[in-house]
C-alpha cells in the first residue's frame, strides 16, 4: 500500500496588509481573532486525530478580500468567509468529518461564479 493521499486540503489565506493600507486584509490588527486562526486550525485539527488526512495550508491572498477572513477547502472549491474560531470548529465538524458543508458560511454565489475553462480564458485574452 501507498502513502496515502489527504482527504482534504484547507487553505487559510494569511495575508496581511501593511498598517494604514485602506485594502482590506484576512489577517489584520483590526481583528486580533484573525491572527489566531491558523494555529486554532491547526490545533483543532490535532486534537481530533485529523492532522494525517487533512492539510492546513498556509497561503497567500486569494482575492476575497473584501470577505475575509477566508479559507478554502480542497476538493470542491468550498470558500469560507467571515471566519471565527466558531466558524472553523462547525466547519472540522460538519464538513471535514460530517461531509456536509456548511451552506450558510460559504461565500455569496455572486462572489464566487462558475470558473472560466483555461481555453476559454485563452480566447478572452486574444491567445
Ligand atoms: S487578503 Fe485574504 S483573500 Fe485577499
Amino acid at each position: 500500500m501507498g502513502i496515502p493521499q489527504p482527504a482534504f486540503y484547507i487553505f487559510k489565506c494569511e495575508q496581511s496588509a501593511p498598517p494604514g493600507m485602506p485594502k482590506p486584509s484576512c489577517v489584520s490588527q483590526a481583528n486580533p481573532e484573525s491572527r489566531e486562526l491558523f494555529g486554532y486550525l491547526g490545533q483543532k485539527l490535532m486534537e481530533k486525530g485529523l492532522i494525517a488526512t487533512v492539510s492546513p495550508i498556509r497561503t497567500s491572498c486569494l482575492n476575497r478580500c473584501q470577505q475575509g477572513p477566508v479559507m478554502l477547502v480542497e476538493p470542491g472549491h468550498f470558500m469560507y468567509v467571515a471566519l471565527t474560531k466558531q466558524k472553523i470548529d462547525r466547519i472540522i465538524d460538519e464538513h471535514i468529518i460530517g461531509e456536509k458543508p456548511v451552506t450558510e458560511f460559504l461565500i455569496e454565489e455572486e462572489f464566487w461564479d462558475k470558473a472560466i475553462a483555461p481555453m476559454e480564458a485563452m480566447k478572452m485574452s486574444g491567445m
